[in-house]
């Protein structure tokens, strides 16, 4: 799901209920405090010079992940497949596509990143599968074959009917139409005609990727088959790909239409009969019961972009018993340096959780990066500092995606012969889709930034690549890579930072988001002041820390990319310069 809604809640006096930790333990599990980082394989390292990434090509840089302080990586893909939506339309559940290497190179990876403590997680596409997968070709080859009824088929409609709009009658076979309205999220209808069947198969995504039935108990039974598979393998866990559309409304009743055209040229619809079924909770919570089968506090992740908090709430599920890692894209995604809407949805997933962790995420394969969603053209390197600073010192999971810690930045085709994403072809030029944030990864200066020895890369490396990149970064103390590093690592090493709760300051600034993460344990009351200038004019700040009680602070800067805040010594009268990022321990 592509579509990032935000809405704001109404609510929110910052003096609500109090926040509950989940006590600390010895068994705390291992993703609670971790980074995750997103690979896209094909854009991290190409190893064969074939100028696609590869699995080889991921194993030869896990040096450079342990470096950075990654806990666990998050492959998309990389099972075979059409690679119509690039890993997206699987063909085999069970194994591994040869362009990305073979089983023996994913167990290689496997060890070899467990030597370098990190956990390998594995893309589940539960939704639907390639059209060249076998259960879909037996599936659309007639009406009685033994999985005929394991994708979500359709009679239609007849094209007379009263009330058949213009754009079923566009899909008219045989005298029929789709049963309703509903629309891929890729364009055009969501329904194809199959000859052999006479029949419409639904595809919530592009036609090659037929939707599931989720209804039927042979498909969970496969598909839970496939989890086991890999969890026995040793991946500590899953990506829910798609996870809120795997049911649709039984009875088919069309969408609501809204006025205007989406970027397919088609009618704008709601999507409330096509996902968020009730159903999906029951899916979650089989899918928790086999993952905690097995030892290791294996963790599943979900691809969720919620509308509010207390539908993501939902994902985690009454009793906890669903997803531990659903998603927040909402704070990720406000796509607006506006400081009151980041203190409220970073108060609100700090509070209306329950005490389970949020997963903040700000950019992934899917979405323009986020240098270029928040960035205003003049202070862009300030502000990625500032996404950074909010990722990686509020109380939550961080996911992070291949090159953000460069600053690499979105870079869309020019023409649209140039497109290998279909959302890019079918719907440019409103659309350029989802090839620029999937450039190859800038590792030098060198040609092809030393993604590939291969000119003919499978995307091109963006220009920039000759200054953003690892190896000019790494010596370059002011860089974002390092910028990156030193928060990672002081959010590991600072118990406030890692586990503090988290207190909202100088409510009503509208510039400047600020915050204390504080420890409750009584041994080593450690607290820290975040303070973000979401602002492009220098702002004046005081702090008045009554819940810490004592005046006399030691204030010591722990990180900031503004030179002049590494010497202030009282919370009395700070000025933080347009965008300015200040993080400080206080005694
Ligand atoms: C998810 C993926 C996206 C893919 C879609 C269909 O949204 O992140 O890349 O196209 O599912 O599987
Ligand atoms: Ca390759």
């Amino acid at each position: 799901m592509l579509s990032t809604h935000v809405t704001q809640r109404k609510c929110c006096s910052y003096t609500g209920p109090k926040h509950t930790h989940i006590e600390q333990s010895k068994s705390v599990p291992w993703w609670k405090h971790a980074l995750i980082y997103e690979i896209y394989p094909r854009s991290f390292k190409d190893s064969n010079g074939d100028g696609i990434g590869d699995l080889n090509g991921i194993t030869n840089h896990l040096d450079y992940l342990e470096n950075l302080g990654v806990n666990a990586i998050w492959l998309t893909p990389i099972y075979p497949s059409p690679q119509v939506d690039f890993g997206y339309d699987v063909s085999n559940y069970k194994a591994i596509d040869s362009m990305y290497g073979t089983m023996a190179d994913f167990n290689q990876l496997l060890s070899a990143a467990k030597k370098h403590h990190i956990r390998i997680l594995m893309d589940l596409v539960l939704n639907h599968t390639s059209n060249k997968d076998k259960w879909f070709q037996e599936s659309a080859s007639s009406r009685t074959n033994p999985k005929a009824d394991w994708y979500v088929w359709n009679s239609g409609i007849p094209a007379d009917k009263p009330g058949v709009t213009a754009f079923q009658k566009r899909y008219e076979h045989d005298g029929r139409v789709p049963p309703n309205n509903w629309e891929s999220e890729f364009g055009g209808s969501a329904w194809q005609w199959v000859p052999a069947r006479k029949q419409f198969y639904y595809h919530m995504f592009y036609k090659q990727q037929p939707d599931l039935n989720w209804r039927n108990p042979q498909v969970r039974k496969a598909m839970y088959n496939i989890v086991r598979f890999w969890l026995k393998k040793g991946v500590a866990g899953f990506r829910l790909d798609a996870i809120e559309t795997l049911f649709e409304d039984p009875k088919l009743r069309d969408e609501k239409v809204f006025p205007g055209k989406d970027a397919f040229g088609d009618p704008k619809e709601s999507l409330s009969r096509q996902s968020d079924l009730p159903e999906i909770h029951n899916v979650m919570r089989k899918l928790r019961k086999i993952v905690d089968s097995y030892p290791g506090n294996r963790v599943l992740i979900g691809e969720t972009y919620t509308k509010n908090t207390r539908d993501l709430m939902s994902m985690y599920g009454r009793h906890g018993h669903q997803l531990q890692l659903p998603m927040d894209t909402q704070v990720g995604f406000i796509n607006k340096m506006d400081a009151s809407k980041f203190r409220q949805k970073i108060y609100e997933a700090e509070n209306d959780l329950h005490g389970h962790m949020p997963l903040f995420v700000f950019d992934n394969h899917d979405n323009p990066r986020s240098w270029d969603r928040y960035g205003d053209g003049k202070h862009n390197t300030a502000i990625a500092k500032d996404m950074a600073t909010i990722l990686l010192t509020t109380r939550s999971v961080a996911l992070m995606y291949y090159g953000q810690e460069l600053g690499m930045v979105t870079t869309p085709p020019k023409r649209r012969s140039a497109c290998k994403d279909p959302i890019c072809i079918s719907g440019w030029p409103k659309t350029k889709g989802r090839d620029g944030e999937r450039t190859p990864m800038q590792w030098t200066p060198g040609p092809q930034a030393g993604f590939s020895t291969n000119t003919n890369t499978w995307l091109p490396v963006p220009p920039d690549h000759k200054w953003v990149n690892v190896e000019t970064e790494r010596g370059d103390s002011i860089s974002m890579l390092n910028w990156y590093k030193r928060l990672i690592a002081l959010r590991k090493k600072n118990l406030a930072l890692r586990d503090g709760k988290l207190t909202m300051l100088n409510k009503n600034n509208k510039a400047v988001l600020s915050y204390l993460r504080s420890t409750t344990g009584s041994k080593s009351k450690t607290s820290v002041i975040v303070a973000i200038n979401m602002s492009d004019q220098p702002q004046t700040v005081s702090f008045n820390l009554k819940q810490m009680g004592n005046k006399n602070y030691m204030i010591h800067t722990l990180a900031t990319n503004e030179a002049s805040l590494n010497s202030v010594s009282s919370l009395n009268s700070i000025t933080l310069p347009p965008f300015a990022s200040w993080i400080a321990s206080i005694h």
